[in-house]
């Protein structure tokens, strides 16, 4: 139970008496921003009074009379038009840190009503290598999970991997046509994914020879456009149709820069096949590579023998390559049901939704219409093939029917909103209402550019490579920092690397986590490894100067746990802290909302700064008294554990040492 919530509960009761709707009123309630306003403050007497006609500050008035709070709070106070201001009472803060210090959860109790959760999510379709697109689904589901287990919850998460799709079609193909046997026997994961990008390029490059023309079209029209526009006489002093000119001008110069990049862009990609004689011959060679990858795929789904044969010895390859990957970054699944487990459902997945009159035949198809879209939800194709939407409909079947969920999260891209509104509209009708189903939806990852991250190349980014990288930049950071210590570093090579380690892999997951999830986001090493800032770097390197008290200090901080020191609030500094550390249930609220960890990395950023500020102003190992001494140590210990807590429910590990 979180602060806010009990307050929130007090109000309910009593604005029931003012009011039979208290809920909009109750949702009103907020910490305060100035400390001078107390701690929280509630500023519903003003919407309040409007709707009922009184006038505001007599509302405040009667709510705080019949608000119970005087367990926890000051007797509250009526401001200005009517704002309440609460503040919580110092012995009760005291109170609670003590109880917080003495507690392996720091005093947060589990939810009063658990619930089951069923969260997808990292899911990539295998066989392909993992980029940068799969780093936000697999650290934002990771950290619900922990963080809903915490509060509480039952938590279900289920890798839904994509392993039975176009991409298996490809490397069927790829294995038949180009493999390397000597490559393939020597190191199979490194082999298949050669073969992924080959039959990847040569598609690509055909497809772009078909599209060529129309780009070249599209740039010849616009370029036309513009000189047609630039040409337009208009009388020098017609100030409003001068000003009409230049703005079409604008727009069409813009028109045909974009066309152009694209036009060049296909031009490279085509080029860089065209000048490989070797690449050039293959794709001379397979020119029909498309269709004749989508008829592997249809095989393997028709059960051919031998693509069988080969899907079985290559998933185990494919595995292994994303295993490995999650293992570095320190996530586990508790089941990993991929498309393929799901594939002898379809056909009676169809059956049934056309027996309820739920989808119905339109040219050849089978359907699922909206009433209010145009678009259907196709979920057979005129070719008998399955979609991903079928497969879709028999895993959330399967996954009510197995676990009974309160809810299912699925934790993928906005670009799949339609494909989620559409499935869980469909669902809704086959009669799944006790469930709740989120679509929890993240932006793009961004090149500097402000484009979709790729290499230089043009290339997408590797996974793999892409947190190598961050841990070969958090060395830097890394030694850069012991090398300037007063005392002369004190870190030797292996423990630089393994620190890195943690603190790149860390500030890859923290620079996505703080990110509002919707919003697409700028990748950048030299942002996420700052040292000061919103950043994981700047977190571990607060946790470790926290711990560093304790070493200087030679503090046997267990026992002084074990002590039952009370813990005294007597400066400002003191106090924001001391209620800042209460506050982490309420963070952990916010995040189980509505599913966003950047709630939680806004709070400990918060955290630190108020530890800062506290750190400043109040002498700790030099403090008054012992007494006083070993109060501001508890502190200290609190937001050590709170940070590393909090950091842990984000999937990031702390050292002792940076
Ligand atoms: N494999 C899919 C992709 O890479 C994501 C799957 C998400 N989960 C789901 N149940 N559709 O786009």
């Amino acid at each position: 139970m979180s602060i806010l919530r009990d307050l929130e509960d007090r109000f309910r009761q009593a604005l029931a008496s003012v009011t039979d709707d208290p809920e909009p009123y109750v949702e009103m309630l907020r910490r305060s921003q100035d400390s001078k306003f107390g701690d929280y403050q509630a500023n519903f007497a003003m919407a309040l009074g409007k709707r009922l006609g009184r006038p505001p500050r007599d509302v405040a008035a009667e709510v705080v009379d019949k608000l119970d709070v005087a367990d926890f709070c000051y007797r509250p106070d009526v401001a200005g038009p009517g704002f309440i201001n609460l503040r919580l009472r110092d012995d009760w803060v005291a109170q609670r840190l003590a109880e917080a210090v003495g507690s392996e959860r720091l005093g947060i109790a589990p939810v009063g009503a658990a619930e089951k959760f069923v969260i997808d999510y990292s899911a990539p379709n295998v066989a392909k290598p993992m980029h940068v697109g799969h780093i936000r689904s697999t650290v934002i589901g990771d950290s619900l999970c922990r963080t809903l287990r915490f509060l509480g919850h039952e938590v279900v998460s289920d890798n839904h991997i994509g392993d039975w799709g176009t991409q298996f079609g490809m490397i069927l193909y790829g294995f038949r046509h180009f493999r390397s046997e000597e490559a393939y026997r020597q190191d199979p994961v490194q082999e298949l994914a050669r073969l992924y990008r080959l039959v990847r390029q040569l598609i690509d490059y055909h497809e772009g020879c078909r599209e060529l023309p129309a780009l070249e079209q599209r740039l010849a029209e616009r370029e036309a456009q513009l000189a047609e526009k630039q040409g337009q006489s208009v009388a020098a002093d017609d100030k409003k149709a001068q000003k009409e000119k230049a703005k079409n001008v604008r727009r069409l110069e813009a028109e045909v820069a974009e066309a152009r990049e694209k036009l060049t862009d296909l031009q490279a990609k085509l080029e860089t096949v065209e000048q490989d004689p070797r690449l050039a011959q293959l794709a001379r060679e397979h020119a029909d590579i498309g269709a004749a990858v989508l008829a592997e795929t249809a095989g393997l789904h028709a059960g051919d023998e031998e693509s069988l044969r080969l899907w079985r010895e290559f998933l185990p390859f494919c595995l292994e390559e994303i295993n490995r990957l999650y293992e570095r970054l320190g996530v586990s699944f508790d089941h990993t049901l991929g498309e393929s487990f799901y594939h002898d459902q379809l056909a009676q997945v169809v059956d049934d939704l056309i027996r309820q009159n739920i989808a119905r035949e339109s040219e050849g198809a089978i359907c699922v219409f909206f009433p209010d879209s145009d678009v259907p939800m196709l979920i057979r194709k005129k070719d008998g093939a399955f979609l991903y939407a079928t497969t879709d409909l028999a895993t959330l079947q399967y996954r009510i029917k197995r676990w009974q969920p309160d809810a299912i999260l699925y934790v993928v891209d906005f670009r799949q909103s339609m494909h989620f509104e559409q499935l869980f509209a469909a669902a809704r009708r086959m009669g799944c209402e006790n469930v709740q189903l989120v679509h929890v939806k993240f932006g793009t990852v961004l090149g500097e550019d402000g484009r979709p991250f790729k290499t230089r190349a043009g290339e997408v980014v590797g996974l793999e490579s892409l947190l190598d990288e961050a841990v070969r930049r958090a060395y830097d950071v890394v030694s850069t920092n012991d090398d300037a210590k007063p005392t002369g570093p004190e870190l030797p090579p292996e423990q630089r690397q393994r620190i890195a380690e943690v603190v790149g892999i860390g500030a890859l997951k923290y620079a996505d986590l703080s990110q509002n999830r919707e919003s697409d986001y700028v990748f950048s090493y030299d942002k996420m490894l700052a040292m000061n800032g919103n950043t994981g770097t700047y977190m571990q390197y607060a946790y470790a100067r926290v711990r560093n008290i304790f070493a200087r200090g030679s503090v046997d901080i267990e026992s002084l746990r074990r002590s039952g020191t009370p813990i005294r609030l007597d400066t400002p500094a003191e106090r924001g802290l001391g209620l800042e550390l209460l506050r982490f249930a309420e963070a952990l609220d916010a995040v189980a909302a509505d599913y966003r960890p950047s709630q939680l990395t806004s709070y400990l950023f918060e955290l630190a700064g108020l530890y800062s500020t506290f750190y400043d102003a109040c002498p700790v190992l030099k403090a008054e008294s012992e007494e006083l001494r070993q109060s501001r140590l508890l502190l200290c210990d609190l937001t050590a554990r709170t940070i590393r807590q909090g950091l842990q429910l984000l999937g990031i590990e702390v050292v002792d040492k940076m």
